[in-house]
């Protein structure tokens, strides 16, 4: 097999992702943003922390360093669309809320709401920044977590059969999970 040696950045090899949706109010409470964020994830589980990688030049960044606090909402595949065209704005230029119709939901600990259409939402409270060459690293505590019923399968998985997440492939590009290529496998013993 032949290799060729690309510089970082053109091979998008950490893709394809879920796709979050991240939420944060402005200050006075009047308005809340909404942006999708392929560079987030999981960082610990004692405490359970979450990361979400954001570039300064956002709206969603100047809201987070402000509030400390935003949701997350995981949406289903039909909702591709929308999480595309929320990435497409500025919640500086357009009520974001407003302009897609969106329907929101109370949290319970954080003020910021999440997507009512989410499979599955976090509330998560901002516990350290770092900023990392041209984004800022928002390391949070997940301190809630709504699941929609039937999402999710006693053991914690995501009911593939049941929810098509969205990932992000890069470039514009979206796709699903094939649920037909799931296995579980015995535990691997060394
Ligand atoms: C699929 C997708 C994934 C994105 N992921 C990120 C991300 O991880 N971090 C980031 O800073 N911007 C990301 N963006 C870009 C922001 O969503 C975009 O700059 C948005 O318009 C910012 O909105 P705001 O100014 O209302 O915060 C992504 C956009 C799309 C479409």
């Amino acid at each position: 097999m032949e290799f060729k040696s690309l510089q970082p950045g053109a091979a998008y090899f950490y893709y394809p992702r879920p796709l979050c949706v991240v939420g944060v109010w402005d200050g006075k409470k009047e308005r809340a943003n909404f942006v999708p964020v392929a560079w987030g994830g999981p960082l610990a589980s004692r405490p359970p922390l979450f990361g979400v990688s954001i570039s300064p030049k956002t709206y969603s960044h100047q809201l987070l360093v402000q509030t400390g606090e935003f949701s997350l909402s995981f949406l289903p595949w039909q909702d591709v669309e929308l999480v595309a065209k929320l990435g497409s704005v500025s919640g500086r230029d357009v009520d974001k809320v407003a302009t897609f119709a969106l329907e929101l939901s109370e949290g319970e600990v954080v003020a910021a709401p999440f997507l009512a259409n989410a499979y599955v939402a976090a509330e998560c409270k901002v516990t350290e920044r770092h900023s990392l060459g041209d984004q800022t690293l928002f390391v949070s505590e997940i301190v809630r977590v709504m699941v929609r019923e039937g999402a999710f399968a006693p053991d914690g998985t995501l009911r593939v059969e049941a929810v098509a997440p969205v990932l992000y492939l890069g470039a514009n590009r979206y796709l699903t999970v094939d649920a037909q290529s799931l296995v579980t496998l015995p535990e691997a013993k060394v």
